[in-house]
């Protein structure tokens, strides 16, 4: 039977997708994980291997011992999280992979910069600041507003814009503090980098042997202007002028093979001033949290995750075309820090024209937080339309409904 192996991490959202993905294509689907996995739905318990992110080479070998057992056909990590681990292994195993330096890369954003810089593409002024290094001077340096971040975390977490020198000290403990509660090193480098107006987009993308195909390419329709940078709202297709949208797949395109990416999903994020794109990162992994349930392919509506295991079992083709003339997503904004005590109209939401999902993802009674210290999202609202406009306010709407009670 083909095998695939998956590293996800034990909280992840996206387990029993990944699971039912697998049986879609008549392969046996192995969890590795850093705990004991709580999967959802109507899934046989896939077999397990116990790995440890932080340790991505001892993970490594625990996943070639079971392979020595168990052939496997893939290794595909579903985050950033599980990257190196599934590199090193897939290398070992000889099965497709990306070099362990290029997704070594895509988890420092300090190095990202560095090659990014290297390979002159567009991008924001930027100063990396080490444990024994002046946080203001690097500011200074890059100028006003500046986009601190810590190098190692994702999702918006410890980004945070300090517009003069007097934020600068406080950020710079706050990101420490986050970073640490990651479990990372608390002295870790931070990065400073110019503050990038304009718009921003997503690009989901599926790299074989070098090749990028663009997925679906998500403009942001909400102003994302800090301090703090949650993410909410999603629309595909694009309603950026097709020639900026053609610059962005070959910026995408040209940081993929900087990074010395070859295989498997990418996710770029880039924003666009005045026609000028600049990019902010590129990830070794597809698009975070529940948000791919926004993209089914073909006129079956074939998943993101058999799309992706479908690529790393070497098969070819398969649908690429969007299913729906314009798909969303919208992550539910946290307001505030506290106890999630109650959501109400939900029933409401989800009868609101266009809105095929939503699915609540922290349970109530939960402690929540907002960005820059939050490390889950509350939830998802899934919207489908006949263009990216009504589809925003399908899911504008369905928000509207909701109250979400915070004490
Ligand atoms: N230089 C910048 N200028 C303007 N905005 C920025 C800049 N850097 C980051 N941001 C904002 O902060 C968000 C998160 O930053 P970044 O992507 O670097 O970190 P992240 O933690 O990997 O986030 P995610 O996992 O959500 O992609 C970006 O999507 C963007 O909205
Ligand atoms: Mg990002």
């Amino acid at each position: 039977m083909t095998r695939v192996l998956i590293v996800l991490p034990s909280a992840s959202y996206r387990t029993a997708d990944f699971v039912a993905a697998a049986k879609i294509l008549r392969a046996e689907a192995i969890i590795a994980t850093d705990a004991a996995q709580v999967i959802r739905g109507r899934t046989a318990s896939p077999r397990m291997v116990r790995v440890d992110p932080l340790r991505p080479e001892w993970s490594a070998r625990r996943i070639v011992e079971f392979a020595e057992e168990f052939p496997l056909d893939a290794v595909v990590a579903a985050d950033d999280g599980g990257v190196v681990m599934a590199a090193v292994a897939a290398k070992e195993l000889g099965l497709v992979h990306n070099s362990l330096e290029a997704v070594r890369a895509t988890r420092d954003k300090s190095t990202m910069r560095e090659i990014f810089a290297r390979a002159e593409l567009p991008q924001p002024a930027y100063r990396i600041i080490g444990a024994n290094d002046d946080p203001s001077r690097a500011c200074t340096e890059v100028g006003y507003p500046v986009v601190l971040k810590p190098v190692s975390l994702s999702a918006s977490r410890g980004v945070i814009r300090v517009d003069d020198a007097e934020a600068v000290l406080a950020a710079v403990a706050r990101i420490g503090a986050i970073t640490a509660e990651a479990g990372r090193d608390p002295d870790e480098p931070i990065l400073a980098e110019a503050f990038l107006p304009g718009t921003e987009i997503a690009l989901e993308g599926l790299l074989v042997d070098g090749d990028l195909e663009v997925l679906a390419l998500f403009d942001k329709p909400d102003p994302m202007n800090g301090p703090y940078f949650e993410e909410t709202i999603l629309v595909t297709p694009s309603l950026l002028d097709g020639r900026v949208q053609d610059q962005i797949a070959s910026i995408a395109r040209a940081a993929a093979a900087a990074l010395g990416l070859v295989q498997g999903p990418i996710h770029a994020e880039m924003r666009i001033d005045d026609g000028q794109v600049s990019l902010l990162e590129v990830a070794a992994r597809s698009i975070g949290g529940l948000c791919g349930r926004s993209l089914r392919f073909g006129l079956l509506g074939t998943s993101l995750e058999v799309t992706l295991l479908r690529s790393a079992l070497g098969y070819r083709g398969g649908p690429s075309a969007l299913q729906a003339a314009a798909s969303g997503v919208m992550m539910l904004p946290i307001s505030r820090a506290g106890i999630l005590t109650n959501i109400s109209g939900q029933e409401q939401a989800r009868a609101v024209p266009g809105i095929v999902d939503m699915e609540l993802t922290i349970p109530i009674g939960s402690h929540v937080r907002p960005p820059p210290e939050a490390d889950r999202y509350l939830g998802f609202l899934f919207a489908m339309g006949d263009t990216p406009r009504t589809t925003e306010e399908s899911l504008r709407q369905a928000h509207a409904e909701l109250t979400i009670e915070i004490r």
